[in-house]
């Protein structure tokens, strides 16, 4: 019974469906390294035929560094070659591959039809300056838009890609606040970085930092969860002395249970940094007062760590900050400044009656 019915049905569907299947089977790949494509043209008679044709994606540079708040464009273009004679219906997507972290869409686009997702709402969109161009332009950048973009290119027969690093000039500080050493879970470390006009570190910030010097021996949160400090020269206490100079990893913590430092990253900033000149020392309240009665603010210190190594501020004179810390730029070292290289000197935090400079930020 049943055996009669179906062998007509499947006659019917295999008239139809054979040649989609045919298709869907044979890939070529020949050794001059072009990829035949048995290609159906969407007509919906399941024509086959040969096309050779080669999707590529390209972009002419692997990294882009630009500045907080600009505008930045990560290169990427696709081709055919040979070149086709018509066009297809190519698609792109924009990933976002933050360190240790899935990747997020950042933008998809189709013709002129376009998405884009998250904290990319609104800053993105595809410069399209030439045929093939697909680059993605990113406004307003954030401190935390670093990392890989991924641009891949789909047409429903071929998908390739290619990853673009994104880079901020700026520069890594190590961070504990007021309340004292290791007091910092994960939250509190990216929140006491934002405080400071600056965001959690990245693995590859760091181990930059640590390549210019950065020798600090208190282990802190990174952006991608791990706890580390940059030696460069190895002692004891600090990961041991006989081991090599290189950044110590305690690995990945517990986000909310485990307490350490934090290392932030702080990048260019709009307004400038200077100490104000005031006739007399001030306590904490009078600095706050005497910055505000300059149509200023008290500086944070991301700000005062942005304007030393970003714009050369050098300044032998202690001035209250933000988060009631007081410090100080050096970026020639000098008698009576401080140790023999350049740095932001810290006096920690002082009782707030005592009476320093300040730094304000306009
Ligand atoms: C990135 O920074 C923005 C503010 O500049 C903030 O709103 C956002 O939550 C941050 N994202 C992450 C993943 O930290
Ligand atoms: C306030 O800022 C201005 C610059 O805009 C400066 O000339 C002036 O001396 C400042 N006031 C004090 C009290 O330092
Ligand atoms: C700073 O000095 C003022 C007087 O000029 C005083 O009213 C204020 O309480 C002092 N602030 C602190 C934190 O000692």
């Amino acid at each position: 019974m049943l055996g009669g019915l179906l062998r007509p049905l499947l006659a019917a569907c295999g008239l139809v469906l054979l040649p989609a299947a045919a298709a869907a089977a044979v890939r070529f790949n020949y050794n001059n390294g072009f990829y035949y494509h048995d290609v159906s043209n969407g007509n919906g008679n399941g024509e086959i035929y040969f096309n050779g044709v080669r999707l590529f994606v390209e972009s002419p540079q692997a990294s882009v560094s630009a500045t907080r708040g600009s505008s930045v464009t990560l290169p990427c273009h696709f081709h055919y070659e040979p070149e086709l004679s018509a066009p297809r219906r190519t698609r792109v997507k924009w990933s976002w591959l933050p360190a240790n972290a899935v990747g997020e869409p950042v933008m998809v686009a189709m013709g002129n039809r376009h998405r884009s997702y998250g904290g990319f709402r609104g800053r993105v969109r595809l410069r399209r300056s030439a045929p093939g161009d697909l680059s993605l332009v990113i406004n307003e950048l954030r401190l935390n838009d670093t990392g890989r973009y991924r641009c891949e290119v789909i047409d429903g027969l071929e998908d390739e890609s290619i990853t673009v690093e994104l880079e901020l000039r700026g520069v890594v500080f190590p961070y504990y606040s007021d309340k004292g050493r290791y007091r910092l879970n994960f939250l509190g470390a990216q929140q006491a970085c934002q405080d400071q006009d600056a965001a959690l570190a990245t693995f590859e910030q760091l181990f930059t930092a640590w390549d210019e010097g950065l020798d600090w021996c208190n282990a802190g949160w990174l952006a991608d969860g791990t706890v580390q400090y940059p030696i460069t020269a190895p002692r004891d206490g600090c990961g041991g002395s006989d081991l090599a100079p290189g950044l110590r990893s305690y690995g990945q913590r517990h986000r909310l249970l485990h307490r350490f430092d934090a290392f932030c990253f702080s990048a260019s900033i709009k307004g400038s940094v200077y100490f104000l000149a005031s006739p007399t020392k001030l306590n904490f309240t009078e600095a706050l007062q005497a910055c505000a009665e300059n149509s200023s603010h008290i500086a944070k210190v991301g700000q005062l760590y942005a304007a030393w190594r970003l714009t050369g501020l050098d300044r032998c004179d202690a001035g209250w900050l933000a988060d009631g810390s007081v410090r100080y730029p050096i970026t020639k070292a000098r008698v009576n400044c401080g140790p023999p290289e350049p740095g932001v000197r810290s006096f920690g935090f002082p009782p707030r009656h005592q009476k320093f400079g300040v730094y304000c930020y306009r």
